[in-house]
């Protein structure tokens, strides 16, 4: 079979080679037009006038257009239509679009965009926290609350309380292919965009609406994108509409792409948090309860804002079971980019609220860190209603079996807690029953050598006054699906041909991430066909309709199904009329090893493919899929928000320079639960990077916008990603050998987004680090940047 086989990425060798083609690569028509937006300079404000004589007699330009030029919708906002394409005479922030430069080449479109003459009357704009608050500035009335029994009064009676305040930085994207389009006007009203999008569908939406047309005039192909993260997701949407409208205008195919500053400048991020906490915990640590404030910086327009702001505060939990918990979520209005969905959608910020809690408790209480995030975990995982159909027992250790490892951080015999009269239930009043991490932990404390290798950090402390040492611990409980139910559905096509080839297509995009191999594996799997007879193809809105982003993790649960579901309509039929022939039951036909076998008879799949296109049987087929079981309402904050959960446990070892605050990872363990995953080499990819990349936003990728609004750091020369040198010097990446306790596609888990939170045990083994130089609890924010963790040093030896 072909599926839980680690076969590299299908475009790999074109990665590789470069010849893997990209929105910018595709071979354009004959006198194709190039675009580029002239930007908002302020913050906030009105235009007052606006002179683009200039723009228009500059060298190229074919011609330029204003929000008076938009016949239909000035409008790309993914959610509440608070998002022209072009200002609509009053500006946001720095770098919005004003005007639409149509030129003969892409340097001249960019050369011509800065020669606008434009006049703002500026108003004083709003970019911080308290800036907001003051003025109201917000989405939606007032704040969101999630609750769970009575955090209050369960935080007044805990021996023992931590409370504080710090903030968490946003996070840029910087997907290597920065977000490009490309619109060919055919025949008629009718429009070709290909596009770098995680959402074609949302593409051929914005791009009708914008044109005034069906969405069965639009066509929207996504071949691939070079990454995507989140940050394609709707921020494509602008230069989608911006083609279709220029190509329109033009009767010429136009094309955008933004240069990597503009593209940081104009496009939103992982949006910023401020988190303040106050948490109370028994004399054995067990936690009694936890309240949050989440202060999310959304930037000028809704975009996903809500929803991300509501995965935050499902994920303030992380792994801990909260006998009490409030979290109130303030969705704040800045005059910044609109903050957007990036890897996590909120999760990781929500996580390292509750990381931080156990960190300065643990601190606090001189409880070994990873003991008592233990002792707080939720109830290890028990059979649910329908069990898995598993030919080979889960695999995992049992959690109770293995005390001895439990020994090996020194705590001795774990108290039993006992579990709350509120059940074994998150904040949000979801039962957990697949908790995975007691015996992920346990093998990982093992596997990762984690006691010697603490002692070694202490003896190192001991001795050096001047490089550091520390090591840091997270787990992550991710929840699996859309918050917004309808999301999670999915669609494919699959055709047969007549010489047994087959052709895929289904609804998800490939940015990177491995989906269309997977899918691919699911199909030849299904098929009993070797993977080369399966092409896969570009995403097409125009044979998988109505889709959902590929996003939330769940594109290979939802898309894998539905491939399923397509190919096994196609195989019965095959089954059928074969069994007919033989004058056999159709079950006893089988596809394997390439055959298609009924009793002593075997076909080649070509040769049963010709058989049964002889007989006129349909060998194409639609398969659907929607994700059963979840439920969730938003406002209450109650319901079944998830599938399932995904796990993972990570150990960071750091080196700190204290007189620079300049440091390292030196080393780093990953367990991480995939299930039973469709293709351990690709998942493996993915926790890796998810990892290295959720590091680089807790330590050195630091946005800095100034006191007029904006972006300081707007190019990789003032703003660092992680380099390949940053992977840490050992990294050891294991899969969790186990299944998913619910029915997906194999038994996997999804991937993609879960091990981004692994990076937070870099910002904690700095934290460890920092503690290591004085007496009082860091406090580091978050990026914890040379600076910062310099910053936490004097505050630890009490210099300031
Ligand atoms: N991996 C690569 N290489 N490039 C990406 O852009 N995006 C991540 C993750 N892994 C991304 C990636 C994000 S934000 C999500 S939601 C998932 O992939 C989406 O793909 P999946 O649902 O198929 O896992
Ligand atoms: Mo991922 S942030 O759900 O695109």
């Amino acid at each position: 079979m072909s599926v839980a086989k680690s076969l590299p990425h299908d475009t790999g060798p074109l990665h590789v080679a470069g010849t893997a083609r990209y929105v910018d690569d595709i071979p354009t028509p004959k006198g194709s037009l190039h675009l580029a937006f002239g930007l908002s300079p302020i913050a906030k404000g009105k235009i007052s006038a606006m002179d683009l004589s200039a723009v228009k007699a500059a060298d190229g330009v074919e011609t330029v257009i204003t929000a008076d030029d938009l016949p239909f919708a000035n409008d790309v906002s993914p959610s509440i239509h608070d998002e022209p394409l072009l200002s609509d005479g009053t500006v946001h922030y720095i770098g919005q679009p004003v005007f639409l430069v149509v030129a003969t080449s892409h340097l001249a479109a960019r050369k011509a965009a800065r020669l606008g003459k434009i006049d703002y009357a500026e108003e004083a704009p709003i970019l911080t926290v308290e800036e907001a608050l003051a003025a109201d500035s917000r989405f939606e009335d007032g704040p969101r609350i999630y609750a769970k029994g009575d955090a209050e009064a369960a935080i007044a009676g805990a021996a023992h309380i931590v409370e504080d305040t710090f903030e968490i930085g946003g996070q840029e994207h910087f997907y290597l292919e920065s977000q490009a389009a490309l619109a060919v006007p055919n025949e008629g009203a009718d429009m070709l965009v290909h596009s770098s999008t995680q959402h074609p569908t949302e593409i051929q939406h914005k791009v009708a609406d914008a044109l005034g047309v069906p969405m069965h005039a639009v066509r929207v192909e996504t071949r691939r994108m070079g990454g995507g993260f989140g940050g394609k997701e709707s921020q494509g949407n602008a230069l989608a509409v911006a083609c279709a409208i220029a190509a329109r205008a033009t009767g010429k195919a136009c094309k955008m792409r933004y240069d990597r500053d503009d593209d940081m400048t104009i496009t939103g991020k992982r949006h910023g948090f401020r988190i303040s906490y106050k948490a109370g915990f028994d004399e054995n640590g067990h936690i009694q309860g936890v309240s949050f404030l989440h202060y999310a910086l959304c930037g000028w327009a809704q975009d996903l804002s809500l929803p991300v702001a509501d995965r935050a505060m499902l994920h303030a939990d992380n792994s801990y079971l909260l006998p009490n918990a409030r979290i109130e979520s303030h969705r704040l209005k800045t005059n910044i980019q609109s903050a957007t969905a990036y890897r996590g959608f909120g999760g990781p910020q929500g996580i390292v609220g509750i990381e931080r809690v156990m960190d300065h408790a643990s601190h606090v209480m001189g409880l070994d860190p990873i003991e008592l995030r233990r002792r707080n975990y939720y109830e290890p995982a028990h059979e649910v209603a329908d069990p898995p159909v598993a030919q080979k027992p889960l695999g995992h250790p049992d959690p109770h079996d293995d005390l001895t490892s439990r020994g090996a951080v020194e705590m001795g015999d774990a108290p039993v807690r006992p579990v709350p009269a509120g059940g074994n239930t998150t904040p949000y009043g979801m039962e957990v029953s697949d908790c995975e991490l007691h015996g992920m932990t346990t093998a990982l404390l093992k596997s990762s050598d984690y006691a010697a290798r603490k002692q070694a950090v202490d003896a190192w402390n001991a001795e050096n006054s001047v490089i550091k040492k520390g090591i840091g611990f997270s787990p992550v409980k991710f929840g699996i699906s859309f918050t917004l139910t309808h999301l999670n559905q999915a669609g494919a096509l699959v055709h047969v041909y007549q010489d047994g080839s087959v052709h895929l297509n289904h609804g998800g995009t490939e940015m990177g991430q491995g989906l269309f191999q997977k899918v691919a594996q699911v199909a030849a799997s299904r098929f009993g066909i070797p993977l080369e007879l399966v092409k896969i193809t570009a995403t097409d809105t125009a044979k998988v309709p109505n889709t959902s982003a590929t996003a939330a993790s769940s594109g290979s649960d939802l898309n894998g199904m539905a491939v399923k579901a397509a190919c096994d309509t196609i195989r019965d039929r095959m089954a059928d009329y074969l069994a007919e022939r033989h004058q056999a039951d159709p079950t006893i036909v089988t596809f394997a090893d390439g055959q298609v076998s009924v009793g002593e008879e075997s076909y080649s799949f070509a040769e049963a493919a010709a058989l049964a296109y002889q007989g006129r049987i349909s060998l194409s087929a639609t398969g659907f899929y929607k994700t059963p079981k979840v439920e969730w309402d938003r406002i209450k904050g109650h319901g079944r928000p998830f599938f399932y959960f995904a796990y993972g446990a990570a150990i960071t070892e750091v080196a700190v320079d204290t007189l620079t605050g300049e440091n390292r990872i030196l080393r780093t363990d990953i367990l991480h639960d995939a299930g039973a995953s469709l293709n351990p080499a690709l998942d493996i990819g993915q926790v890796e990077g998810a990892y290295v990349q959720g590091a680089g936003w807790l330590t050195t990728e630091e946005l800095v916008w100034d006191g007029k609004g904006s972006l300081r750091t707007h190019a990789p020369s003032t703003y660092k990603i992680p380099a390949c040198s940053d992977r840490p010097d050992i990294f050891n990446v294991a899969l969790w050998d186990g299944e998913n306790r619910e029915d997906t596609i194999y038994r996997s888990k999804a991937v993609g987004e879960p091990p981004f939170n692994l990076g937070i045990s870099a910002w904690l083994a700095l934290s460890n680090a920092v503690a290591a130089c004085g007496t009082s609890y860091p406090a580091l924010n978050a990026p914890a940047t040379a600076e910062e963790v310099w910053r936490g040093i004097q505050r630890v030896k009490g210099d300031t």
